[in-house]
């Protein structure tokens, strides 16, 4: 079986959860995707486009951003060739990284960055230690490489963190690789530096790699924006995966980057990016001017605000309800309520669905039974709250 055979299977087991399926939501008749969709939208519009590029044309007549001749830094082939600007730089201050540029590799996303260090890392045999619930990319890449998977549970009870008596349980000499998403995917919590040091101590004492995917740092929300630390800074052998997607909510530019002390990995890692995907002189231009410090402050000072107004109207409804606890995410724009009601998550979000046309993700996507995410990024207010009031409608048959 090859590894995408493998991953093919994969997907199809993931779509035969009938919930996952998007089909579900497309009205055939109207040919419209049916309203409602999701709870709360994953990431923000848009519209920095608009904002970052400057509207008239630099003054050798080259479209683009002041100071880049598209013609001359891109060759008509639209490729970045040489140059990538100083994006390089800007991404060591804006997320403050403790590496030099040059040990950044940049990526098709955050996904090309977990992709590209994860294949580039470990080979069929090796132990990886994934928490639950997290992204849930991983899983089936180190599954297809035959790596010997120990899943390790994130206990709701200490605030979706790891027992670490049981991560140095779950330890061993075979240990290649532990992986991290901080803030996590979908809860909100997040692992401050005391933590990330005690991590870091364990993966260092078996010469683990550590691949943190933090996607959503920058997006704190109780704490300053990046005053978590990136693991990168912390530990020799550790990865900080990230991208421009929701930070400046640019998941279609399609950039992201890993960065780490260590050159060795980022060299492999960067082998499997080269391969598997080009980055195009736009894209990265897209990210460069996105990533001008006070672009990206006003850009990412912008979702944190909104985000906190959206965290206090769902932290107010769970407040006045029964049904669900749940907690409190500390970042991003994910939450993930569950209940002890007699009802598994995939019939909960379907029914959701049928009654009250509002989406949320089941648990089992993430592999936790009677919890579901619930999204609450920036769709108008009034539309959160409805949905929200739509959701409190539903829940009163369980009671
Ligand atoms: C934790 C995490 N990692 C990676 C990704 C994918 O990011 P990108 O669009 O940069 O590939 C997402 C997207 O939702 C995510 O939540």
């Amino acid at each position: 079986m090859t590894f995408g055979d493998k991953l093919i299977e994969w997907q199809s087991f993931r779509k035969s959860e009938k919930a996952n399926s998007r089909k579900d939501f497309f009205d055939p008749i109207s040919r419209k995707w049916k309203p409602g969709y999701s709870a709360g939208e994953m990431g923000y519009p848009l519209t920095m486009i608009k904002e970052i590029l400057p509207s008239e044309p630099s003054p050798d007549k080259a479209i683009g951003p002041d100071g880049v001749n598209l013609d001359y830094d891109m060759d008509w082939t639209g490729q970045p060739g040489n140059t990538y600007f100083d994006l390089k730089d800007r991404l060591v201050e804006n997320f403050k990284y403790e590496v030099a540029p040059e040990n950044i590799i940049l990526t098709n996303g955050t996904q090309g960055a977990n992709f590209s260090v994860i294949m580039a890392s470990i080979q069929k045999g090796d132990e990886v230690i994934i928490p639950r619930p997290t992204w849930t990319q991983w899983e089936p890449l180190c599954h297809a490489i035959g790596a010997r998977v120990k899943i390790l549970p994130l206990r709701e009870e200490l605030g979706w963190k790891w027992d670490m008596e049981e991560l140095k349980e779950a330890i061993s000499k075979n240990t290649k690789m532990i992986l991290l998403c901080n803030p996590n995917n979908p809860t909100g919590r997040i692992y401050n530096k005391k933590e990330l040091k005690e991590i870091c101590e364990l993966a260092e004492y078996v010469d683990a790699v550590l691949m943190a995917d933090e996607e959503f740092r920058g997006l704190e929300l109780d704490v300053p924006s990046m005053s978590t630390p990136p693991t990168c800074n912390m530990y020799y052998n550790a990865v900080s995966n990230q991208g421009v997607s929701k930070i400046l909510s640019g998941a279609g530019i399609r950039v992201g980057w890993a960065a780490s002390q260590n050159k060795d990995i980022l060299d492999r890692a960067n082998a499997v990016a080269r391969q598997t995907g080009q980055i195009g002189g736009l894209q990265v231009i897209l990210a460069w001017a996105a990533n001008e410090p006070t672009v990206f402050k006003k850009i990412s000072q912008g979702h944190i605000k909104f985000g906190k107004k959206s965290r206090s109207i769902l932290t107010k409804y769970l407040k006045e309800q029964e049904f669900f606890e749940c907690f409190i995410p500390k970042a991003g724009f994910l939450s993930f309520p569950g209940w002890k009601y007699d009802i598994d998550a995939i019939s909960f979000v379907d029914g959701l669905f049928e009654s009250e046309r509002v989406r949320c993700w089941p648990g089992t996507k993430y592999g936790v039974e009677k919890h579901m995410r619930l999204g609450y990024g920036r769709i108008p207010t009034e539309m959160f709250k409805d949905n929200l009031r739509k959701i409190d409608n539903y829940i009163q048959k369980f009671i």
